[in-house]
């Protein structure tokens, strides 16, 4: 069984008396442990996709399924437990809360887990480099710190699945560099799935499967 499958997936968007077609039947499926790639364009569809995947946007058609779960198909309760058992999110702008220091940040999902947050965040914070600023808030931070902090938020319950949007695109290029090395190795070190959207297509030798997004379908890249 797969970590996660779409099948036929299609969503499209409708203002006004315009319509557009953004998924044309998307077919993916992830394996424990996977790291894979998503390019394309802007616009082409590449975070719709990703909510799609996460429970975040619900496909007009097609199915998206969890461990053989129709993500779906449940109670947004139900839904809502799976996610947070299984998968976390990693945002381009890091959506760190401003008031709560880098610990507390990193403590949220783990307190709705029920586990002994602080000593856990702790932790992770150390694994992510950051054992030295847990009491820092995010203004004062660096971004490639920041997004450390995001990072260390997006594995503190262990997920199986993580989804990171652009994460260095609010980075230069060394910084963004290394938070993708770190992204890889952790996740490596865990086992835990990545899907990752990226510009940096020379990124593509680091993941198993790298993914075109275009005209609303998606396409292997297949490397030589
Ligand atoms: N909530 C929405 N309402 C209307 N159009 C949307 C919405 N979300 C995304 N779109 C449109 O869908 C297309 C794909 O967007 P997106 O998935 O964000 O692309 P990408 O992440 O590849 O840049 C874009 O044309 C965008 O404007
Ligand atoms: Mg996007």
């Amino acid at each position: 069984m797969s970590l996660i499958t779409a099948q036929n997936v299609h969503r499209g968007y409708t203002i006004g008396k315009k319509r557009i077609e953004v998924l044309r039947g998307i077919d993916l499926s992830i394996e424990a442990g996977e790291k894979i790639f998503l390019c394309g364009p802007s616009g082409a569809g590449k975070t719709t996709l990703m909510y799609t995947l996460a429970g975040l946007e619900r496909p007009e058609q097609g199915t998206v399924t969890v461990e053989g779960t129709n993500l779906y198909g449940i109670s947004k309760n139900k839904q809502a437990k799976l996610r947070n058992a299984t998968m976390s999110y990693i945002f381009q702008n890091f959506n760190l809360m401003p008031e709560l220091t880098a610990l507390e940040n990193v403590m949220i999902p783990a307190l709705i887990g029920g586990r002994d947050a602080a000593a856990a965040a702790k932790t992770v914070l150390e694994r992510v480099g950051l054992g030295h600023r847990l009491d820092h808030l995010p203004a004062e931070l660096s971004g490639g710190e920041q997004q450390r902090v995001s990072i260390a938020r997006a594995l503190i319950n262990k997920p199986k699945l993580v989804f990171a949007d652009e994460p260095t695109g609010n980075l230069d290029s060394k910084n963004g560099d290394q938070i993708m090395q770190l992204l890889i190795e952790l996740t490596t070190e865990d086992n835990t799935a990545l899907v990752v959207v990226t510009h940096d297509t020379s990124l593509a030798t680091l993941g198993d499967r790298t993914y075109t997004v275009v005209d609303g379908t998606i396409e292997q890249q297949v490397s030589l």
